[in-house]
């Protein structure tokens, strides 16, 4: 392979949208941020420069980082963020990965406008696995928020309930004709008839799950989370934050304008969500300009059953390598909760319910971020930051799913930490991930960093291992798997890569709350000494 260097510079720029103007922080002036372009093999370097008051980091989101893990990009995880006036070059090769990706700022929610596409193309002279394209474009999902997103993050902590609605949704940075001052603020794509377009989509929200739709044409899934599936055709996708779906679209309609439309998926959720869709154009050569949009049919926002069809079709394209035998069996519940409220604390204004806050938590235990980066406290042996006993199964049952969300006792009982758990170098993973139904059932795209999984099962309710049915011949292989609202999921891996690798949910609110924990994955003596040592220029905390 080859080395891409790109230079990325964390600027502040106004932008007008929704009849205001505001500061945001972007990366070279632009929102969405620049591509990163490269093939299967290459080495790509990014050094990154920070120019605003702002601590920033940036994620390869999907990106293996195979013994690179100083590279990953979480804050207080992997590295300290990047200060004011300083900088720090990523660099990392991508060993066996291509498709599409996302980057993203990965640091409080400046992910809400610092983030951008990676393209990484086959080997030369490596085809797809279906007849190559005519053309191809990215179509990058997003939120806007007419408040500065670190506000608006500090304002929903402190308030301990949940976030008002997005203000707008955004196609390329486009919220298109439903929002106001937005009639020509729309992303227009270009189509010649009879031609077939690769759409490379990524969702880059902050909180919400989108469902993803264009007028009267039929998309067909290739790939999923940069991983090859089996094509499989569909009218609507859903799509979480943090995921990447390529699908194949053919121009084949009469000469018009369609529209592109992205519209939440809330689960079991009705409040606090913007329901009006982002609408973009997918507009033939020779339609007429003022000609009206055919409208895209999405889904209700909770139609669970078309999220259910969309992960039903999700194959690998040829059998895979599952691993058979699980050395390691771990049981996560993840979900919301309610924490009782602190009223020495100033900045807690208790207005979930029962005057607590909201909460989310792994096993009963909700993440509290430490003062340094794990890796770094756990790669020099500092004491006190961190601990190795995250639980493998929850500390307490009562909250699993089994009535409606409302009649389930309220979790006060949940502790905070920052706890990790050690996997031994090699071994091999089984994770279910049950949703839990203490405040309300959600589908939560889990995500975790440092390597792709197999998704070898999912269903409602609670996981029973005597009745589960489990793919172990062609599952997909993804790093963000939405679990099934007051569901479970099963997926499995092998622990090859040594480092400190985060699990989070990637609805930023949720992490936020706690829903996360970290791996620490020791090579056989428990020791560091597999991994590589930290970059000269890693900031400093
Ligand atoms: Cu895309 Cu830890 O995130």
């Amino acid at each position: 392979g080859s080395t891409k260097f790109y230079d990325f510079k964390v600027q502040t720029k106004r932008i007008t949208k929704l009849c205001t103007s505001k500061d945001i922080v972007t990366i070279n002036g632009m929102f969405p941020g620049p591509v990163v372009y490269a093939q299967e093999g290459d080495k790509v370097i990014v050094k990154v420069t920070n120019e605003t008051p702002f601590n920033t980091t940036i994620h390869w989101h999907g990106v293996r980082q195979k013994l690179s893990c100083w590279f990953d990009g979480p804050s207080y995880i992997t590295q300290c963020p990047i200060q004011g006036g300083q900088s720090f070059t990523y660099q990392f090769t991508l060993v066996q990965q291509k498709g599409t990706f996302l980057w993203h700022a990965h640091v409080s929610w400046l992910r809400g406008t610092v983030y951008g596409a990676i393209v990484v193309y086959p080997k030369r002279g490596v085809p797809y696995p279906f007849k190559h394209p005519d053309g191809e474009q990215i179509i990058i999902l997003g939120e806007y928020w007419l408040k500065d997103v670190l506000q608006l993050e500090r304002d929903v902590l402190a308030s301990g309930g949940v976030p008002p609605p997005t203000d707008a949704y955004l196609i390329n940075g486009y919220p298109g004709p439903n929002y106001k001052c937005s009639a020509n603020d729309v992303y227009k794509m270009d189509v010649i008839p009879g031609k077939r377009y690769l759409l490379r989509i990524i969702n880059a929200a902050l909180n919400v799950e989108h469902f993803f739709a264009i007028a009267n044409h039929k998309l067909t899934i290739v790939e999923a989370d940069a991983e090859y599936t089996k094509p499989f055709t569909v009218d609507r996708l859903m799509i979480a934050p943090g995921q990447t779906i390529n699908v194949l679209v053919k121009a084949d309609q009469p000469i018009g304008k369609y529209s592109m439309a992205m519209g939440a998926y809330m689960s079991a959720r009705k409040v606090q969500f913007q329901k009006v869709p982002a609408v973009a154009f997918f507009q033939y050569t020779g339609a007429s300009l003022s000609s009206f949009a055919l409208t895209a049919q999405l889904p209700c926002y909770n139609d669970n059953l078309a999220v259910k069809t969309v992960m039903d079709g999700l194959r690998s394209l040829k059998p895979v390598n599952v691993p058979l035998q699980i050395d390691t069996n771990l049981f996560f519940t993840i979900g919301l909760n309610v924490q009782k409220c602190h009223s020495s604390n100033p900045k807690q204004n208790c207005q979930a319910a029962n005057g607590g806050v909201l909460a989310a938590s792994i096993n009963n235990i909700s993440f509290i971020m430490p003062k340094v980066s794990l890796l770094q406290a756990y790669y020099n042996k500092m004491n006190g930051h961190f601990t190795e006993d995250f639980p493998g199964v929850p500390l307490k049952m009562y909250d699993f799913v089994n009535g409606a969300p409302n009649n389930i006792p309220i979790d006060t009982q949940s502790s905070s930490g920052t706890r990790t758990r050690v996997l031994k170098y090699g071994s091999r993973v089984q994770l279910i991930l049950q949703d839990t139904g203490t405040v309300s059932t959600e589908n939560h795209p889990i995500h975790l960093h440092g390597y792709s999984f197999y998704v070898v099962g999912y269903g409602s309710g609670n996981y029973n291992p005597r009745t589960a049915k489990l793919n172990l011949v062609d599952p997909p292989y993804m790093n963000t798997i939405g679990v099934p609202v007051a569901g479970w999921a099963a997926i499995r891996f092998v622990a090859d890569n040594p480092g400190v690798w985060f699990l989070h949910c990637h609805l930023e609110i949720h992490a936020s709350w706690g829903l996360s924990m970290a791996f620490i994955v020791k090579n056989g003596n428990g020791e560091t000494e597999s991994l590589p040592p930290p970059p000269t220029d890693l900031p400093k905390c």
